[in-house]
């Protein structure tokens, strides 16, 4: 007889998928938004106060406010969790919170805590005002995220001591600390978790005039100057994350010094970045890949993301985590109950005429064709 699947299996199943899903899928390509090896050497290029830290000003705004009032009542931060895609600049701002702040910083990260007595032991040695700032927290363990909770909520730590009818719980009183957390997934948070944060703030995307800012920092700390419509052009195919932008930056500048030029011009970043084969949106190849086999091969779609993993030689992963949010971002590609579309937008990109299907039309422009041809 066949093995019944049962709910408690199909439970099991999901939860493994989950974990596994929690873990980032690898991708090394130089407009990748992962830390990869060599941004190592970015440190320098970090903003370490509010005044360096380009762009955000909704969030900068909120939380000068918070760390105003925090200063003056003498208190501690209320808790912060920072949200958004990976290389925006949540670790800087929480570093630079701290700095704002004159705090201790203390770091770690969910996967590096371990067990419950790992945290137990960070917790008991932060002094009053202290920061525990706590990177990837989505991936912290349940078990673990329960120790968590009394020592956000009333500052103590609840810790059971033997086993069995042996077992004693104690109450340790904890100095009042600030966690700050940063996730690239809050969705998966668990909401008893994301509830004890006073502060959720959501970084974005920037836009190209903050990146070329950006550019032009990190070019002056980097020691070379650079023209400001060559910083407009690295921050156009920057896909709006500083990550991104500081890691092209020092690869045209591999580019300037291979050449025997003190300066960066624009017409040096543009052969630089054509001779890297990332386009004026800031898309590589296994981006044009994936929107032109949409187009060539499935007429724009609906087509499923297994059926496009298999046509396009990428993993189902990681065509869903790391090469479709952008160009979602960008508005080439709709999620739809049937499959994947390309948009017109997308067919324009590549200077096709739009042929795909009507999920991919876009309401602008046949709006506007309507009206153009009724006059
Ligand atoms: N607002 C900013 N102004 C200037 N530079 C920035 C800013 N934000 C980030 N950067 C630069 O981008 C780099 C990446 O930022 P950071 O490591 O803080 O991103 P992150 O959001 O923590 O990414 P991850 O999710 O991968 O941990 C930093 O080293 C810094 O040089
Ligand atoms: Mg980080």
């Amino acid at each position: 007889m066949e093995p019944k699947f049962t709910s408690k299996m199909a439970e099991k199943d999901k939860v493994e998928r989950n974990r596994k899903r929690s873990e980032p899928v690898e991708d090394k390509r130089i407009i990748s938004n992962s830390r990869l090896e060599d941004d190592e050497s970015d440190r320098s290029l970090r903003p370490k106060t509010m005044a360096d830290y380009i762009g955000q000003e909704k969030i900068k705004k909120n939380l000068a406010v918070y760390i105003t009032a925090a200063k003056n009542r003498n208190e501690a931060l209320d808790h912060v969790l920072l949200y958004g895609p990976p290389g925006l600049g949540k670790t800087t701002l929480a570093h630079v919170i701290a700095n704002e702040l004159g705090a201790q910083i203390k770091v770690t990260s969910g996967p590096a805590i371990e067990k419950g007595a790992d945290l137990a032991a960070i917790l008991t040695n932060l002094e009053d005002g202290d920061i525990l700032f706590i990177d990837e927290i989505h991936r912290l363990n349940r078990n673990i995220e329960e120790v968590l909770y009394p020592a956000m909520e009333d500052f103590t730590l609840d810790l059971v001591n033997g086993t069995g009818a042996m077992a004693r719980s104690i109450r340790i009183p904890l100095k009042k600390f600030t966690l700050i957390g940063a996730t690239t997934r809050s969705g998966n948070l668990s909401s008893p978790l994301r509830d004890r944060f006073g502060v959720i703030l959501r970084l974005e995307p920037y836009s190209v005039k903050d990146i070329t800012k950006i550019v032009t920092r990190s070019s002056g700390i980097l020691g070379i100057d650079i023209a400001d419509k060559a910083s407009e052009e690295i921050a156009k195919r920057s896909r709006g994350t500083p990550r991104v932008a500081n890691r092209l930056l020092r690869r045209v500048r591999d580019f300037a010094e291979y050449e025997g030029q003190d300066e960066i011009s624009l017409q040096l970043a543009d052969k630089s970045l054509e001779y890297m084969d990332i386009d004026s949106l800031g898309l590589d190849v296994t981006d044009r890949t994936v929107v032109e086999t949409i187009i060539d091969k499935f007429d724009g779609g609906p087509v499923g993301l297994d059926t496009l993993a298999a046509a396009t030689g990428e993993e189902s992963s990681t065509i869903e985590d790391v090469v479709e949010p952008f160009l979602i971002q960008l508005g080439f590609i709709n999620r739809t109950t049937r499959g994947r579309v390309c948009t017109e937008r997308a067919y324009r990109h590549l200077g096709r005429s739009f042929k795909g299907s009507y999920e991919g039309r876009d309401l602008f422009s046949a709006a506007e064709e309507e009206k153009k041809n009724e006059d």
